[in-house]
């Protein structure tokens, strides 16, 4: 029996290795760790597994994978979750599931499994991922094992508790704390004072990628992002692979204070919960690709693709990344893609990202169609267009009248 463990290094995942050693012997324990560019989080994480109990690490370096697999056909599809979550944690899980298979096969392993509790919406985004890829691995989920809550294993506090007479190296004390994840895209915050919805968040305390917006500059700052079918290619000019041009705009949106949202959220699971996320890069991304679009997107494609990305975002933050429903409507928004091409200039100021200037050599828009000459211009057209689209209107009017005015 040997299991490739989904490992962070916090609290909720640290746990399960001695639980799992204690519980389940003889068990051999691969700790999987994926850099996806949260900071400084992975240094020191190999001694901190094998101190927890790990037989063998396995660190894998995915931040660009992550930026230009994930994230870019997301920004495609423009998918935001409740008009308000740009999806951070949602789409770094199918992409950690999918490496953790891999180090399945690798290793010999004949199971996978995460620290994610119960409740949320991460522990289906890992198990559907799994069992797209490998449907013959087992799944091991501690914190659904009637066996972890029979050994008092229920909440943070005991976990915490667990881990200290384990011997167990965590840096979290018993007082109230953030359930934080960070990625290059994105840091959510929940638990704390964000649990109530009647609380302001503590900004000095939650935000760790960007200043609260009080403290921003008085003074605007222009950033250009360059486009190519739909994904961002260069920052000012500049040519940067995927995850460091996130990590350029993540940069200067923080220090703008661009991208934080406070969010009451409908999981998966059913039950509401709030959340703060700061998504500073990936909304300059947004509000930039957004214009291109406008500029170069025919009316009866974009507001179709205005609607798939609805269903798009619900997909991805319901952990169905390899659902063959999502791959399918990628290829609509890929193709709808193809002319968003070009250059976007984007304000940013006390958190605000206005998108301020695009240009595109595919851009659709018609400086002579669209002024207000009418000179070269038909009017009999528009007169017989208005005609027969108000026909029916016009027809009921005499037929039936209309109740407002009857
Ligand atoms: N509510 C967000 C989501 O479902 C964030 C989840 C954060 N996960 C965590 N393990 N702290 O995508
Ligand atoms: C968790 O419950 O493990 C984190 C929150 C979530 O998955 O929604």
């Amino acid at each position: 029996k040997k299991i490739v463990l989904a490992y962070s290094g916090g609290l909720d995942t640290s746990v399960i290795l001695p639980w799992l050693k204690d519980r389940y012997p003889g068990v051999k324990l691969v700790a999987f760790a994926a850099e996806l560019g949260q900071g400084d989080e992975l240094s020191g994480i190999e001694k901190k597994a094998y101190a927890s109990g790990a037989d063998e690490v396995v660190v894998a370096d995915l931040r660009q994978e992550f930026a230009e697999q994930y994230c870019f056909p997301m920004i495609r599809a423009h998918a935001v979750y409740e008009t308000d979550y740009l999806l951070g944690t949602s789409i770094a899980r199918p992409l950690i599931a999918k490496a953790q298979v891999e180090a399945a096969h690798k290793t010999g392993a004949d199971a996978v499994g995460h620290g994610a509790t119960g409740k949320g919406n991460d522990q289906v985004r890992f198990e559907l991922t799994y069992k797209a890829l490998d449907p013959k691995l087992k799944i091991v989920s501690p914190w659904k094992d009637h066996k972890f809550l029979d050994d008092g294993l229920t909440d943070r506090e005991t976990a915490i508790e667990y881990a200290q007479k384990h011997n167990i190296p965590i840096d979290q004390s018993t007082k109230k704390i953030y359930s934080r994840d960070r990625n290059l895209w994105h840091i959510s915050h929940e638990g704390a004072e964000i649990e109530d919805p009647a609380n302001e968040p503590n900004w000095e305390n939650c935000l760790v990628m960007s200043v609260p917006v009080e403290q921003a500059p008085d003074k605007a700052e222009v950033v250009e992002v360059g486009f190519e079918h739909g994904n961002p290619v260069s920052v000012n000019g500049k040519k940067l692979p995927g995850h460091e041009l996130i990590a350029t705009l993540n940069e200067v949106g923080g220090q703008h204070a661009v991208g934080t949202t406070v969010l009451t959220e409908n999981r998966l699971v059913g039950m509401k919960s709030r959340g703060v996320y700061e998504t500073p890069g990936g909304t300059i991304l947004y509000e930039a690709h957004k214009a291109l679009e406008q500029l170069c997107m025919e009316r009866d494609l974009y507001h179709y693709k205005l609607q798939l990305a609805h269903k798009y975002a619900e997909i991805v933050y319901n952990g169905q990344w390899f659902h063959p429903l999502r791959e399918a409507m990628q290829a609509f928004i890929d193709q709808s893609n193809r002319v968003v091409s070009g250059n976007v200039k984007v304000k940013l100021y006390k958190g605000r990202a206005l998108a301020i200037a695009a240009t595109s050599d595919t851009s659709l828009y018609d400086l002579d169609l669209a002024s207000f000459a009418m000179k070269d211009y038909d009017v009999t057209a528009a007169r017989g267009f208005i005609d027969l689209f108000g026909l029916p209107m016009q027809v009921r009017g005499l037929k039936q009248g209309n109740p407002d005015t009857a």
